[in-house]
C-alpha cells in the first residue's frame, strides 16, 4: 500500500475503509447496533488496514474486537478514531482525557494512529483546552498523530496561535458534487493531509457515465476512476462498502495512471 507521510514523519495509507454503518442493523449509520462485523472481516481480508471509525459511530468496541480477532499484528494497522464536538466528550479536561482513554479499550489497543476531533468545536476555550488534551495524549505516546474533521480555513488558522501540534490531517467531505478544492489547496500549503469522506458518494448519472467512459481506457470502473484521482493528487480515502467485490475492486487502484487530459475532465465533471 502506498502511503503519505505526515508533518511529524509518520506514515498514512492513501487508501482505508470506512466503517460508519458495519455492525448495525440494515446497514444503517442510525440503526442498533447487532455485532455484525462480516463487512470489516472482509475488508481486512481484502487488504485494508487504514480503519476509521469514531466515537459517534457507536462502533469502536466491535471494529476493535474484530481488529483482534483478524490475528494480525497491531502494527500492521492504522486506526482512526474520533471525538465528537458536544459537551458530553468535551466538556471539562477530564472528560477529554476519559473519552480518549475509552476509546484506547475499545480498540484494544495502547496507541492510536490518528485521533480527530470530530467536527468544527465552535467556543475557541473549548477547542485549545481539547487540542492540549490531545497534545498530551501525542506526548505520552497514547496517540501518534493527531487531527481534525471538517474543519474551515478560518478555524485551522484561529488554531495556530495555540498548537503546540499542528493538525495532521482534515478529514473532509470530497466527491464530485462538493470537491473542497479550495480547503484541500489551503491544506497542501500548510503540509496538512487531506483525507475524503464520502469520496464514492453524490455522483451523478451524468458523472458516472463521463467516469465510466474514462475508466474504460484503463480497464477500471467509475469508482476506481474516482478513487484514482483523490490519491494521485494525495488525498487519502476511505470508502465503505458491505460488498466484498466493491472493497476488492476499491484497493486496485494502483496499476493505471490518470492521463493530464482525464484529470481536466474529472476536474471539470
Ligand atoms: N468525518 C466525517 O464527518 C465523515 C462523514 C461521513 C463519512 N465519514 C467516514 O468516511 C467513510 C466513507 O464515507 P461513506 O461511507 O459515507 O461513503 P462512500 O465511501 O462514498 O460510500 C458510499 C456508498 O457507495 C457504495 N460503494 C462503495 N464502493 C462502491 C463502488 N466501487 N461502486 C459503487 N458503489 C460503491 C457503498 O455501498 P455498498 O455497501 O452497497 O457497496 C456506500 O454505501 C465512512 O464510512 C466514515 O468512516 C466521515
Amino acid at each position: 500500500m502506498e502511503t503519505v507521510t505526515l508533518a511529524n514523519g509518520t506514515k498514512m495509507p492513501l487508501v482505508g475503509t470506512g466503517t460508519n454503518t458495519y455492525g448495525k442493523v440494515e446497514n444503517q449509520y442510525k440503526g442498533d447496533l447487532n455485532n455484525d462485523f462480516r463487512a470489516l472481516e472482509s475488508a481486512i481480508k481484502a487488504g485494508y488496514r487504514l480503519i476509521d471509525t469514531a466515537i459517534y459511530y457507536r462502533n469502536e468496541a466491535g471494529v476493535g474486537q474484530t481488529i483482534k480477532d483478524s490475528g494480525i499484528a497491531r502494527e500492521e494497522f492504522y486506526l482512526t478514531t474520533k471525538i465528537p464536538e458536544i459537551e458530553e466528550y468535551i466538556g471539562s479536561k477530564e472528560i477529554v482525557e476519559q473519552a480518549l482513554l475509552k476509546s484506547l479499550e475499545n480498540l484494544q489497543t495502547d496507541y492510536i494512529d490518528l485521533y480527530l476531533i470530530h467536527q468544527p468545536i465552535e467556543d475557541k476555550k473549548t477547542l485549545k483546552r481539547t487540542w492540549q488534551v490531545l497534545e498530551s495524549f501525542v506526548d505520552a505516546g497514547k496517540i501518534k498523530s493527531i487531527g481534525v474533521s471538517n474543519f474551515s480555513i478560518r478555524l485551522l488558522e484561529e488554531m495556530k496561535v495555540y498548537t503546540k501540534i499542528q493538525p495532521a490531517v482534515n478529514q473532509i467531505e470530497s466527491n464530485p458534487s462538493n470537491w473542497n478544492n479550495e480547503l484541500i489547496d489551503y491544506l497542501k500549503n500548510q503540509l496538512i493531509i487531506p483525507e475524503a469522506w464520502g469520496p464514492l458518494s453524490r455522483v451523478t448519472e451524468e458523472q458516472r457515465a463521463k467516469l465510466t467512459t474514462i475508466g474504460d481506457k484503463y480497464g477500471k470502473n467509475w469508482g476506481q476512476v474516482l478513487l484514482r484521482y483523490q490519491i494521485q493528487r494525495k488525498v487519502v480515502v476511505i470508502p465503505k462498502s458491505h460488498n466484498i467485490q466493491r472493497q476488492l475492486s476499491n484497493l486496485e487502484l494502483f496499476d493505471f495512471n490518470l492521463s493530464t487530459g482525464d484529470i481536466q475532465i474529472i476536474e471539470t465533471l
